[in-house]
């Protein structure tokens, strides 16, 4: 077996000699019904690619670019009750300011240590490149050691790393290192670094005795890949590759697949607890308070219950979705647990940002996602013939902030899918492509697609072979599934379904709290369903989307808002106390699409529409997000004021009174700020 990862040297390597592959082979490959090549670039990607007739990877990712506009769909969803708009990622708003960026890799040396996996003895040994050793020293005479630093987890779901400890070449790692950071030195300075790495070791575990293979009692593997705040419309943008891979035969994408609540932590806990934050608080614990989370009833402790083999990692560690503002966990939640090694690496090696970049880039040699894929990539390989696995492989590193940055990792991301494929992971394993939700600041909520933009992640389901066999049922209500409204609730519950396939005999475990008529992709949802039935809140909703104005007019509805509030307020007898509110600046105004409407090519049927209009006042900088009728002819607004949203903490705004709605739109005289 190889070395663990793919060192970046290697993948440009890779990279280019694929290139050169497919600027020799194309024009003959694509002979007399094909334009040349150079206009390979603007035909349609097609849906259907049949891995039987496709033996080799390499081609098909080569050329892809654009697509053709004239092949567009009009609609993601198109059901009787919902209308989810297909967007094109290539539209005249996103062109006139989207640019894909460039990959850098984070080093250009080879590894001087590699952690090889000895597949006979089942360990790993630690193989020193004696000739870079060499290089680096710039001498054959200068002597120097090696040393590994094991990191274990600390109680406080941080590490601990025990004492340099010195190996020779080829050094056999004990069984129970599971990370370390290591390094090499001049013998005569040990702060003289040559190059220093850190890795996740997947030792080797022996499968509990009985597992089936048999299909109808095997329990299917799963491997879930998540980047966060990739939309489905700007993973085709920025990813078309990697898009293309993800339509491979197999691949099923839930196109209406909506997000359920804000950022990541809601989304995350509805899949992996089937639980909105606001219940789970109510009906488990409070998952702020030290303690709560090892409670939870997070679906790894079933998927270890029945006898799987458990991981969950995610990178850049300051986000990481269990910790930032909460406690973490006091347990280790799963088999294999990548932050303890992600945060060693983050403290003890250098890091570096690129130049588009909000978060560390590189962590040492490598990508700070690489930590989290590669772990999924040594996962994989030790035990997905072996026995069950279950892991969410997460990175918020590279495309948290900015919605280009995926089009630099591209290559990188189309990389680890190829190697899941290589190493027969899509012949045993069930594998989701996932995000959380799109992106949700940033240029991009300026295009009129903003609105979809940031609540439809990507989603895709791959079953493999034996379980497109076995269950061929499932796999044709998933097809079905693809273009009807789903949400993070049917996907916990299609989780449970998962476990529940392989423990025939056991009870049915329980499914989604917050949406009892959702159910697994694995039955067809129902042609009228709504966003209600599906546990999607009417915010997040795209069924009846809303589309992003702009230019002048708009901004009338705001101030008249604004007045209505100032009006509640009076009535209230407020008026003494509170301040009136004044007019800020408007952050974006959207108008809805009803189902009968053509979000693309919208005519107003009456002077009267819906608006949403989410504004700020000068008062405290008080943000507002109203629903309202508008009619623009006679600018009168319909509005239930005690349905305004009110945006940020209204806690030290409000403290004249006691009412708790009206602590919503009262700023108090007594708390104004200057
Ligand atoms: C496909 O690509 C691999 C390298 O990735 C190469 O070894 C193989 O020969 C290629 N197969 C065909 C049929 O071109
Ligand atoms: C790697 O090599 C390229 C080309 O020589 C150079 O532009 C880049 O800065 C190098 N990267 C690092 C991290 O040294
Ligand atoms: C060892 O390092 C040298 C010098 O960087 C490099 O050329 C060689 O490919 C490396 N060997 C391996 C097995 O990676
Ligand atoms: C040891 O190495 C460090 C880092 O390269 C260097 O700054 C320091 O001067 C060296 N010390 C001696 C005694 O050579
Ligand atoms: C754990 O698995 C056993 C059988 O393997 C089953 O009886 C039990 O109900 C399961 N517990 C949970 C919480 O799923
Ligand atoms: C309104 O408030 C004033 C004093 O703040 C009070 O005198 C008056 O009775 C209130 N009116 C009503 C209708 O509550
Ligand atoms: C509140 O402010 C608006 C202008 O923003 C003004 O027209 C109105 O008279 C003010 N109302 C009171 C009670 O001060
Ligand atoms: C009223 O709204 C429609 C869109 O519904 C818009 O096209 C039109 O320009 C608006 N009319 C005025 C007078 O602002
Ligand atoms: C305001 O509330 C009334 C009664 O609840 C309802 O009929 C009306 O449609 C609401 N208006 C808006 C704009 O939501």
């Amino acid at each position: 077996m190889g070395p663990p990862s793919l060192r970046p040297i290697h993948k440009w390597i890779v990279f280019c000699c694929l290139f050169v592959i497919c600027v020799v082979f194309l024009p003959q490959q694509r002979t007399n019904d094909a334009p040349s090549p150079k206009f390979k670039a603007l035909l349609p990607v097609t849906t259907t690619l049949d891995d039987s007739e496709d033996p080799n990877d390499s081609f098909p990712y080569s050329s892809i670019r654009v697509q053709d506009a004239t092949a567009l769909p009009l609609y993601f969803v198109e059901s009787s009750q919902c209308k989810i708009p297909y967007v094109d990622p290539f539209g005249a708003d996103t062109v006139a300011v989207y640019k894909r960026m460039v990959y850098e890799p984070c080093s250009n040396d080879t590894a001087l240590v590699t952690p090889i996996y000895d597949v006979g003895r089942q360990r790993y040994v630690l193989h020193i490149n004696e000739t870079l050793a060499t290089r680096l020293l710039q001498s054959r005479e200068i002597e120097y050691n090696c040393y590994y630093q094991e990191i274990k987890r600390s109680p406080s779901d941080g590490y601990d790393s025990v004492d340099r400890k010195y190996f020779s070449q080829d050094y056999v790692v004990p069984l129970h290192v599971e990370a370390l950071i290591l390094g090499c030195h001049r013998i005569d300075n040990t702060s003289h670094i040559l190059q220093s790495d850190a890795y996740t070791l997947v030792q080797f575990k022996a499968p509990q005795p009985g597992l089936s293979l048999e299909p109808s009692k095997r329990k299917p593997s799963l491997l879930m890949f998540g980047i966060d705040s990739l939309s489905r419309i700007n993973l085709r943008r920025t990813m078309p590759k990697v898009y293309k891979f993800l339509t491979g035969r197999g691949w099923y994408e839930l196109q209406g697949y909506n997000k359920i609540g804000d950022n990541t932590f809601p989304n995350l806990m509805a899949i992996l607890a089937g639980y909105s934050p606001e219940s789970a608080k109510e009906q488990v614990c409070d998952w702020k308070t030290n303690g709560c989370l090892d409670e939870t009833p997070f679906i790894w402790k079933y998927f270890k219950n029945a006898s799987y083999l458990t991981a969950y990692a995610e990178d850049e560690s300051g986000i990481n979705t269990f910790n930032y503002v909460k406690p973490g966990f006091n347990e280790q939640p799963t088999d294999y647990y990548l932050r303890p090694l992600q945060k060693a690496a983050e403290s003890d090696l250098d890091t570096w940002k690129c130049a588009d970049c909000s978060m560390r880039y590189c962590i040492g040699r490598r990508e700070t996602s690489s930590y989290a894929y590669d772990l999924c990539k040594e996962f994989a390989r030790r035990y997905v013939v072996e026995q069950p696995i279950w892991g969410l492989f997460w990175s918020n590193s590279f495309s948290h902030d900015d919605y280009r940055m995926p089009s630099k990792m591209e290559d990188y991301v189309l990389q680890y899918m190829l190697d899941l494929k290589s190493d027969g992971v899509l012949e045993q394993s069930i594998v989701i492509f996932l995000s959380d939700h799109g992106s949700r600041y940033g240029e991009i909520m300026y295009f009129e697609s903003g609105f979809l933009e940031s609540r439809l992640p990507s989603m895709f389901i791959y079953l493999p072979p034996w379980f497109r066999a076995q269950y061929p049922e499932y796999a044709r209500a998933l097809e079905l599934n693809q273009h009807r409204l789903t949400s993070n609730y049917d996907l916990h519950n299609t989780l449970k379904h998962i476990i529940e396939l392989g423990s025939p005999d056991g009870h049915p475990l329980p499914k989604s709290y917050d949406c009892p008529k959702c159910h697994s992709v694995f039955y067809p949802m129902d042609e009228q369903r709504t966003c209600e039935d599906a546990g999607i809140p009417e915010h997040y909703c795209t069924c009846v989307p809303y589309k992003r104005l702009s230019g002048d007019w708009p901004r009338r509805i705001a101030p008249r808002v604004i007045e209505r509030i100032n009006e509640y307020l009076s009535g209230r007898n407020l008026s003494s106390i509170c301040a009136n509110l004044s007019l800020s600046y408007i952050h974006e105004t959207e108008i809805r699409v009803a189902l009968d409407q053509n979000f693309h090519d919208l005519q107003s049927t009456s002077d009267t529409a819906v608006y949403r209009t989410m504004f700020k006042v000068k008062q405290n900088s008080a943000d507002f997000r109203a629903t309202v009728v508008f009619n623009n002819i006679t600018e009168a607004v319909d509005v239930n004021v005690t349905s305004i949203s009110r945006l940020d903490s209204y806690e030290n705004d409000a403290t004249c009174i006691a009412d708790k709605t009206d602590k919503l739109y009262c700023i108090c005289l007594s708390n104004l700020k200057e």
